[in-house]
Parts: C-alpha cells; structure tokens; sequence
C-alpha cells in the first residue's frame, strides 16, 4: 500500500564521474542533482559532472532559462556524453552565502522536507535513481538535513489505493530504487534509521483516517492498537462496561445512539528505564478525539461533504502514529497515548438536545447541541488520564471544530493552552517540522460564554469563537495539569497536497510531536 521506495545511502565519493569512459562505465539511471539560483552547484557535484557535464548544462538551461529558482526543474532526457539515461537538475532557490551562516543551503529542516518530497514527485517513474545530496554550502546539520529530505521523499511516496482494484501506472513511486549520495553515509545513516522510525508512524496516522467508517469502526480501531503490542507498547482497552463504572457520561452520551460499541485504548511506551531517580519522573499524556464516524447525531449535518466525517478520528490515528514511532526508535521517554473511539449516530437511543450528562469529574453538561460531540468524548478523557496518570503534560489532537478552519483555513493547526512553556516549545516545533501551529487566547469572558442555565455548563457557546469555547469547555476538565489542545480540523485530513503529502489524510501531528519529543523531553 505505502510506497516501498528503497533507499540506500552511499557515500559521494563511490560515484564514478558522469563522464567516465566507457570501461568504466556504470549505468545511472535517473540521475539527481542540485543548482542554487545562477546554476551554482556544489563542489562534488561540479567534479562529477566534469567540464563536459557542467557545459552541457549551461546550454540546456539557458535553452529553456533555467535558472534554479527554488523547486524547479531542468530535465535532460538521454543526454549524450553523459552516463545516464536522465539527468534531472533540482532548483534550490537563491544563493545564500551572504545569508547568516545558518541560513545557507535551503534555509529550513522543512524545505528540505518539500525538496525531497519534489524529488520524490519528479521520480515517480523512475525505476532506479541517483541522488547527489551536495549544495555550494553544507547545511548547519547535514545529518539531520538529510533525514528530512528521506522523509519527505517517502511521505510523497504514501499512496492509500488499498481499494482501487485497478491500478494507475502512473503510481509506480513504490518500485523506485535510490542511492542517495552524501558527504557522511555513516552520520547520515543514524539520523535516517531514526527518521524511518517517525515516518512509519505518519504514514500509520494516514491510512487509519483514510479507511472508511465501515470498516474502520471504534473496535476495529481498537484491535488495530492492540497490534501496537509486538512494537513493546503496552496497551489496555476499555469497554463500554469500564466506562459505564467510571461514570464517563458524557462520552457514553455521544455513543448511545450508535448499534457500534465503543473503546478508550491507552498505549504507554515506556522508554525511559526507572534508575537514577527517573522512575518519580511524571510521564507525557498525548490524548486523542477518535469519533469514527460523526454524523452529527439528533443534530444531523447536511448531506454535502458529510462523508468527509470518517476522519474526524485524525486525533487518535495521530496519537496512535506517534505511540509507534517512540517505540519503533526507542525514544528515551515515558509517554502515554489514551484515545476515545465512537460513532456519533442519530437513531432511537440517541442522546438529544436538552438532555444533561454527568460527566466522570461530576460537573454535569446540558447538551445543545448533539454534533458538539468531540468535546464530550474528550472531557472524560481528560479527566480519566489526569486522574489515573497524573502526567507531566496533556497533550490532545481534536478535528474539534468547523470554525477552527474558518479562522486558519489548512495552514496553521489551533493552538490553545493554559501553559506558556509548553505552548512555546510547541510552536517552535511546528516552525520545525512544517506542521505550523497558531496560538489562540482562552479567559474568563470566553469561559462564560458555556455557562447553562440548567446544569454546570453547555456544549456549545453560541454563534460567535466558535474554536475558542470549544476549547474554554476542555479547559474545564483539566484544571490545573500543564495542557496543550490541538485543534485539527483544518490541518488532520482533507488539506491541500503539498510537495510532501498527497494523501486526503495527512497525518499531522506525529512529525510535529515527535520533535517536541525529541528536542525537550528526552535529555
Ligand atoms: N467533527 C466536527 C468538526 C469538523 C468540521 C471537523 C469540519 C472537520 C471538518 C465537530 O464534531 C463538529 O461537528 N463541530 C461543530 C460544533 C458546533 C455544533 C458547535 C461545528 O464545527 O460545526
Ligand atoms: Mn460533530
Ligand atoms: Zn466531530
């Protein structure tokens, strides 16, 4: 199903010159390489090609007036002279070299991101490929550089054809073979394996929110996580029993109308071993809405898009993607990740507008609203993981809101917390990653705005911040414990195609989580 592009990293020194003569010749296939704006290339690959090379390039671009602007292309079909049956020249955009030191070469890990998912795109027919990773300036970080090119060029690879009987020849990424050549193959190949680790788990988040609700349903789902055992997760399923004991109202509300039963699964990794004092250490709690199917319930949504519902399950997948990539690279950490899965279906036990729940905390909540149901799920969530597992941090990743695209369109993710450390550290590895969070205010006036004149509070605030109050409700269940959500609506499936994902479901989150991970709770 995803891609299996083969990636074999080699060193830049074990090509033969493009040129060489025939005794020595090799056969290249595609061949790869780079030019900044003005064709300048890097030093090997200026050897590689050798005068001939270089000149034979000149030509051509000026020809069609190449210039290597940033993810462009000049592509040489046959060229004569050179060994290779194509030569492919990737623009990387204005020379930086009077750029601060660290903006040279594409200036962030994310471009290098998208220029490997344009390569990947350029290469879908290849067959077998070289590319030379060699820029007139190394990158800051070559070894981290290239990990980010790898996985955008096997995120670009994804394809969910799983039920397409006939396949499009034109999807032939997966039988590419590539030897990427760079300047360090042994520092390169640690940061990859790492890397391989992460992509594994976005493209896990991907096919769970693209299946349909039919047979991704919550025990499915749940059965699914219970596979994460073989990867040393450990995992725990709750039923509709266990929460009918834990008095989680408020997301047994949401389920009632669905003939599915539903789940909460929590998978822990625990990869931070218990000696020098770790053990007291809090662990991280990573929370995710998993409503497989949201019809609206009573509160039924129109027709028109109502398929797209199926995802609104991209928290979870997003929590259940990173929970393997920690384990799959033995990530130096001790976190959790608690899913809440239900359908959310009108029939005769559907819960209604007007009824009132008390929810797991005690506070009771008079629905509205029965489409307001991803804020249900996730208030015995919250609670149940604060309570049970007293973590450092929660985190929770929610296709929470219509209005969250409204104010942010696909490009920023929503982001609300009670914490300033957290929220930045967050950002900073949205910045990172690509996967852009924005920060969104909480307080008192929004907070008001839920207050029910039946119970402790309603599920919906009214026509106007529609994200925010959302939000303002979750808040009500966490209390004090450092708290992040993520509001991916507009980010977690359904987004624009960019150069490193064209696939309905994106997988957002698990790169972005990851790297938080990985830059402040692992030293
Ligand atoms: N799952 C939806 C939010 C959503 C909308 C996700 C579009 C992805 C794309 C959520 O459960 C919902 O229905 N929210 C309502 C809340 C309203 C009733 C207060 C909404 O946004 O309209
Ligand atoms: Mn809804
Ligand atoms: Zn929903």
């Amino acid at each position: 199903m995803e891609g299996a592009v083969k990636i074999e990293i080699i060193g830049l020194g074990a090509i033969p010159a493009l040129t060489a003569a025939p005794a020595e010749k090799e056969e290249f296939g595609t061949f790869v390489i780079f030019a900044e704006e003005e064709l300048a290339l890097g030093k090997a690959t200026t050897r590689l090609l050798g005068g001939e090379g270089v000149a034979l390039i000149k030509k051509a671009a000026a020809a069609v007036q190449f210039k290597g602007k940033s993810l462009t292309t000049l592509d040489l079909i046959a060229p004569a002279r050179l060994n290779a049956e194509r030569l492919i020249v990737i623009g990387t955009g204005a020379s930086k070299n009077d750029a601060p030191a660290e903006k040279n070469g594409p200036a962030k890990p994310e471009d290098y991101a998208s220029l490997g998912g344009f390569a990947g795109g350029k290469l879908s027919r290849a067959g077998r490929a070289t590319i030379v990773f060699d820029f007139p300036e190394a990158p800051i970080d070559a070894a981290r550089a290239v990990a980010d090119f790898v996985a955008g060029l096997r995120l670009r690879a994804y394809r969910f054809d799983l039920y397409k009987t006939k396949k499009k020849n034109d999807d032939e990424v997966s039988s590419a073979n590539i030897r990427l050549a760079v300047e360090d193959p042994a520092a390169v190949r640690r940061a990859v394996k790492q890397e391989e680790a992460v992509i594994g788990g976005v493209l896990t988040a991907r096919s769970l929110v693209n299946e349909p609700a039919n047979i991704l349903y919550p025990e499915e789902f749940a059965k699914r996580a219970v596979a994460l055992k073989s990867h040393g997760i450990e995992v725990t399923v709750l039923t509709n029993t266990d929460m009918r004991e834990l008095g989680m109202g408020a997301m047994l509300g949401v389920a009632q109308g669905a003939s599915r039963e539903s789940r909460i699964v929590c998978m822990r990794w625990r990869g931070k071993h218990k000696k020098d004092g770790a053990a007291k250490e809090k662990p991280l709690a990573f929370v995710g809405k998993g409503v497989c199917f949201d019809s609206g319930g009573i509160s039924i949504k129109p027709a028109a898009g109502m398929e797209d519902m199926k995802g609104d399950m991209a928290g979870a997948a997003c929590v259940m993607g990173l929970l393997q990539a920690l384990a799959e690279r033995k990530a130096k950490v001790d976190a959790i990740g608690v899913i809440g899965l239900v359908e959310n279906m009108p029939g005769p036990n559907a819960q209604r507008p007007g009824d009132i729940v008390k929810s797991m905390s005690g506070q009771t909540i008079e629905i509205i609203n029965t489409d307001a149901e991803g804020r249900l799920v996730l208030a015995d969530l919250l609670w149940y993981v604060k309570e049970k597992f007293n973590p450092a941090f929660i985190i929770d990743l929610a296709t929470l809101t219509g209005a969250i695209l409204v104010a942010l369109g696909h490009e920023h993710a929503g982001l609300f917390s009670n914490n300033d450390e957290l929220a930045n550290r967050l950002l900073a590895a949205g910045t990172a990653t690509g996967e852009k969070l924005w920060r969104m205010p909480l307080g008192p006036a929004y907070d008001k705005l839920i207050d029910s004149k039946f119970a402790d509070m309603k599920n919906v605030g009214g026509r106007h911040a529609g994200s925010i109050t959302a939000a303002q409700f979750l808040q009500r269940f966490i209390k004090d414990t450092p708290w992040a959500h993520l509001d991916i609506a507009g980010t977690g499936m359904n987004s624009p195609s960019t150069e490193i994902n064209q696939s309905w479901g994106s997988g957002f989150g698990v790169r972005l989580l990851d790297r938080l991970i990985a830059d402040s709770y692992e030293k």
